[in-house]
C-alpha cells in the first residue's frame, strides 16, 4: 500500500471534514501513522508457490475459503479494513453470502472460467476463488490496485474506477475478453452499481453470473446515494422482475434492451446485514 492510497482510504474523510488546525494536525500525524503500519501491512503471497505445499485448500468450500483468506463475503472475518497496526484476531461477522454463491459457483467449479472481481482490497476474494475454481482466470480490479497482495499465474491485478464510464470502456470493454462470474464489490454507490451492470453485461458469456454486493446501501446509507436520486439498482431490478419498466440516467437504450433481452433470472438474497444481486445470463 503506497502512501496515497493509505491517505485515501484512512485520512481523506477526516481531513475533508476537518477545520483548518484539524487539518495541519492530521496532515502531519498522515506520514507518521504511514511509517508506524509498514512492518504491518500484509505480505504479498505468491499463490501458485504456495499452493505446493497447501494442496487441501483445493478441496474446501467457499465459505472455509472466505474465512481462511479474510474476505468479508465469509460467514466471519477480521477486520481488514482497520489500520494494519490496530488489527486484532477477534473474528467478527461478516455478509454471510457464501451459502448464495455456493449455489451457483458449484455448477461451474470444475471449469476453465474466467472471473472478474471489481472492488478486489487486499484480493482476499481473489485468493479462495482461485482455490475454489482450481481452473480459472481471475481479473481483480480496484481503484486501489496497489492494496493487491496475491500473485499468480493465474490472477491479474488492475487499475479500474468503476464510477467512470471511460475507465471501464478502456480497461474492461475494449478489451477482447469475456467473463464467467462478474462479482461488484466496489463503491457501493447509486450511479456505480447502476453502470457497472449496464455496461459490463455484455461482457458476460452465456449462462454467467453477475453479482452486485451491497445492493441496498444507496437506499440504507445516505453516503452511497448522496443527492437521493431514484431509482436505485435495486428498485430497477425488482422492476424488472415484475415486468414493470424503468429508466435511469445512467442507462443507455441499447444497454437496456441488451438487458433486457439477455437476462434468464434476477434473484435478491439478504446476507447477514446487506442484500446482494445475482443475475444470470441467457
Ligand atoms: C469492500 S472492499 C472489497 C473487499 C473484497 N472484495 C473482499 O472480498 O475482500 C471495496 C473495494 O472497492 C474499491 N473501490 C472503491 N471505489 C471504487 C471504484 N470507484 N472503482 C473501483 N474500485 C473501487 C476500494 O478501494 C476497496 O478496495
Amino acid at each position: 500500500m503506497n502512501l496515497l492510497s493509505f491517505y485515501k482510504i484512512y485520512y481523506r474523510h477526516r481531513i475533508v471534514k476537518a477545520n483548518i488546525f484539524l487539518k495541519f494536525y492530521l496532515f502531519i500525524i498522515l506520514p507518521i501513522r504511514y511509517l508506524l503500519n509498514l512492518p504491518f501491512f500484509p505480505k504479498r503471497i505468491n499463490l501458485d508457490i504456495y499452493s505446493k505445499k497447501n494442496q487441501y485448500l483445493f478441496q474446501k468450500d467457499l465459505n472455509y475459503l472466505f474465512e481462511f483468506f479474510n474476505s468479508d463475503k465469509g460467514n466471519f472475518y477480521i477486520d481488514q479494513y482497520i489500520q494494519p497496526i490496530k488489527k486484532t484476531s477477534l473474528k467478527i461477522n461478516a455478509h454471510g453470502y457464501s451459502p448464495f454463491y455456493e449455489k451457483y459457483f458449484v455448477l461451474k467449479k470444475e471449469e476453465k472460467i474466467n472471473i472478474l472481481e471489481l472492488g478486489s482490497f487486499y484480493g482476499n476474494a481473489s485468493a479462495s476463488l482461485y482455490y475454489y475454481f482450481k481452473n480459472s482466470k481471475i481479473y481483480s480490479g480496484d481503484v486501489l490496485p496497489d492494496l493487491f497482495r496475491y500473485k499468480s499465474i493465474r490472477i491479474k491485478n488492475f487499475l479500474i474506477d468503476t464510477s467512470s464510464e471511460i475507465s471501464i470502456t478502456q480497461n474492461l470493454l475494449n478489451l477482447d475478453r469475456n467473463y464467467d462470474i462478474i462479482i461488484e464489490d466496489a463503491s457501493h454507490s447509486l450511479k456505480d452499481q447502476i453502470i457497472s451492470l449496464f455496461l459490463l453485461f455484455k461482457k458476460i458469456n452465456p449462462n454467467g453470473l453477475f453479482i452486485c454486493e451491497e445492493l441496498d446501501f444507496p437506499e440504507t446509507r445516505k453516503d452511497m446515494n448522496p443527492n437521493n436520486e431514484y431509482p436505485d439498482l435495486k428498485t430497477i431490478l425488482l422492476n424488472i422482475k415484475n415486468k414493470k419498466d424503468f429508466n435511469s440516467k445512467y442507462i443507455k437504450q441499447e444497454d437496456k434492451i441488451y438487458f433486457l433481452e439477455n437476462f434468464k433470472n434476477i434473484e435478491l438474497y439478504k446476507g447477514k446485514y446487506n442484500e446482494v444481486a445475482i443475475i444470470e445470463k441467457k
